[in-house]
């Protein structure tokens, strides 16, 4: 670096910690009408979340499957293929792994030949630990001590067979489970599936699973799995980052992508037909936007089931016969929109219909409460996409009146020139453009089809890995869009999740998305300050939204709403009051009440939610995961009248107690 742009850096970082140091006090005033009469419903679908396949999220992510490239698939359908991240143990002279056609299952037809030319006796003794090959999984296998692990896979051989399937450190040393798996060559000349369970004797975040012989022979083996047996609900859903997601509360999920439902080709887009079924027959596929194979363990039933699991309504977005490079003519698109009706039938058809049969094989009789989805992604600009969107629309309107249809153009600045029940919108941009966006929906037609943004995100220099400073402005955006909630039905941030091994890789072929919401590698996790920021928001979606007009010199950095929500775990009512401060300065709130019923002289029993750091452009990560995370403290009671501090560069909620019958009298008291 040259000394002029050193220079230039410095002062950069003496004006943006002083533009953090300076802090004068300014004055504003929230006038809250708290009358019930005043209030409008906010949408019971407000807040949600966006689940796409991208940086590892499902395959190495949420969906626990241990194995990466599991049939052997990833290297494509010829031979001889490449079976990364499968690597071999053993030398040349002892073993010869090759890959051919000859799998059990149509859909994946690559299997894995293992020629062991070793032996326990004669003149080319096997080492010790056998020869064979092992998976190191996603950049390390998290295996923990006293805990169980399924491993199935599919076995034949010329001849008998006696392997040692094991968890062991990343080198192979240090065996943390092993099972003896033998079979005569009656057993096994057939392919023949083999299911062991591996219980832990020690934990190594870094582990690898292999499967080792001794014994000279040909032997094939085909889609290879191991999980974990604490997954959520047996349902095969990492319980960390499931966990992380349940915290969200979401009312809705957006599925799978993005982008990865478009494909850079078609024929890498995400096809749901393809990922369902039992799992050792699914073809897998490379997803060819992120760049990466997923085997599609992770497919269309198990998103449904996320969903239900979440208590979320699915919202099932489809290819509309529109990939990054390729559109189908209109008059040819047909195919599509019978498979997304097929997809549907599938979600919710009985357990008698042709879809709905395979379901219910699948365990879930019951239909999936499937009523939004959309025609593609980001595909409005596109040529055919008015023309396809349309051939899907009017089928599905015929086939299922009830089901929501979302469109992938944008009506938030002019009315849509075709039918459609909601229109995606996303944003992804510096912080204060999107801080300024907080109006946006202002100006919206409040007839027509309904918003949904579906993606939103500051991202480049202001967001870094995940910033405050991101949070902060995506947080006066949410109060925007929860200003507009008439207008704006179902908001979610994108992307959810990353593996933070997957930020390695970067190249200039290779795009890796940051930031994203909630960071992980095989044993660790974190939520980025716009993970938190979200968690403001999750009692919005069905609360009421109540007039609230703020008074401020900040008028360019300073916004505030106000909802009153009933929490169903103590059956309280509760105002909350949100604000960002998106300026150097700390802002003396004063916040009056109107409306309340006449019984409540005083609100009572409350709490307070800060969200803020030392520096904007700090973050959490795998060292600190805390650095950035909002405190909670108790307020005192409060009258109708309460003056507030609010701090630079923060985001804050007032919880207020709102119970008629509590009379108390009240300070603010914070904790921290
Ligand atoms: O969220 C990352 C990507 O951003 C999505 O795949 C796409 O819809 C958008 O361009």
């Amino acid at each position: 670096m040259g000394s002029r742009s050193a220079v230039f850096m410095v002062l950069c970082f003496l004006l943006q910690s002083s533009a953090v140091e300076v802090v004068a006090t300014v004055n504003a005033t929230l006038n809250v009408d708290a009358s019930s009469s005043s209030g409008s419903p906010i949408p019971d679908t407000f807040f949600g979340i966006f689940f796409e396949e991208i940086n590892h999220a499902g395959a190495g992510g949420l969906w626990a499957e241990l194995v990466s490239n599991k049939g052997f698939e990833a290297g494509g359908p010829n031979t001889p293929s490449n079976i990364d991240p499968w690597a071999i143990i053993g030398s040349a002279s002892h073993i010869n792994v090759e890959t051919d056609r000859t799998s059990l299952f149509d859909r994946n037809k690559i299997a894995l030949r293992l020629e062991v030319l070793c032996n326990t006796t004669g003149d080319n003794i096997c080492p010790a630990g056998g020869v064979g090959v092992y998976n190191p999984g996603f950049w390390g296998m998290n295996i923990e001590q006293g805990k169980k692990y399924k491993v199935v896979f599919f076995v034949r051989s010329t001849g008998s067979v006696n392997l040692a399937v094991s968890l062991t450190g990343s080198n192979g040393v240090g065996s943390l489970a092993s099972a003896k798996i033998t079979g005569s060559a009656s057993d096994v000349s057939n392919w023949t599936k083999v299911e062991t369970i591996l219980e832990a004797k020690a934990t190594d975040h870094n582990a690898r699973l292999q499967l080792t012989t001794t014994t000279e022979g040909v032997i094939w083996l085909d889609q290879v799995s191991a999980m974990p047996q604490d997954t959520y609900k047996q349902h095969g859903f990492q319980t960390d980052l499931y966990g992380m997601l349940a915290n969200m509360k979401p009312r809705f999920i957006r599925f799978p992508g993005g982008c990865f439902v478009e494909g850079e080709r078609l024929r890498n887009a995400f096809r749901w037909n393809k990922t369902v079924g039992p799992w050792e027959e699914r073809p897998g596929h490379f997803g060819d936007v992120w760049m990466y194979w997923t085997d599609d363990g992770l497919g269309y039933f198990e998103f449904l089931q996320l969903a239900e699991d979440l208590g979320a309504l699915p919202i099932w977005v489809f290819n509309s016969g529109i990939s990054h490079q390729e559109q189908v003519n209109t008059t040819a698109v047909l195919p599509f929109v019978q498979e997304a009706l097929d997809g549907i039938e599938f979600a919710r058809g009985d357990a008698t219909s042709k879809w709905g049969s395979l379901r219910a094989a699948m365990g879930h009789p019951e239909p999936f409460d499937l009523k939004y989805v959309a025609v593609g992604n980001e595909d409005c600009e596109k040529k055919n996409y008015r023309g396809n969107y349309l051939k899907f629309y009017s089928a599905i309107r015929s086939a299922y009146p009830d089901i929501q249809i979302i469109s992938n153009c944008d009506a938030s600045s002019q009315p849509l020139d075709h039918p459609a029940d909601l229109y995606d919108y996303h944003v992804y941009t510096n912080a204060n453009n999107l801080f300024a966006r907080a109006t946006v929906f202002d100006r919206a037609s409040r007839s027509g089809p309904k918003a949904f943004v579906s993606e939103y995100a500051v991202i480049g220099t202001d967001a870094g890995t995940g910033s405050l400073k991101a949070a902060l402005a995506e947080a006066g955006f949410l109060i925007g869009l929860e200003r507009n909630s008439d207008v704006v039905h179902m908001i979610s941030y994108a992307p959810l999740f990353v593996n933070t091994n997957d930020r390695r890789f970067v190249c200039v072929f290779v795009l890796r998305w940051n930031p994203d919401a909630i960071v992980f590698n095989s044993y660790q996790l974190y939520g980025t300050p716009s993970y938190w920021v979200q968690l403001f928001f999750w009692e919005s979606s069905g609360a009421t939204l109540l007039k609230a007009s703020l008074q401020s010199t900040l008028s360019n950095s300073l916004t505030a709403s106000a909802i009153t929500w009933k929490n169903p775990v103590d059956g309280n009512n509760y105002i909350r009051i949100k604000v960002v401060n998106f300026d150097a300065n700390t802002v003396n709130l004063h916040i009056s009440f109107d409306g309340l019923d006449p019984n409540t002289v005083h609100l009572s029993g409350s709490s307070k939610t800060l969200l803020t750091s030392s520096s904007l452009t700090d973050e959490n990560s795998l060292s600190q995961p805390n650095k950035v995370v909002p405190i909670q403290s108790l307020l005192q009671s409060v009258g109708r009248e309460v003056n507030v501090v609010v701090p630079p560069y923060s985001f804050t909620s007032f919880d207020f107690l709102n119970n008629p019958q509590i009379f108390r009298f009240l300070l603010l008291m914070y904790k921290d």
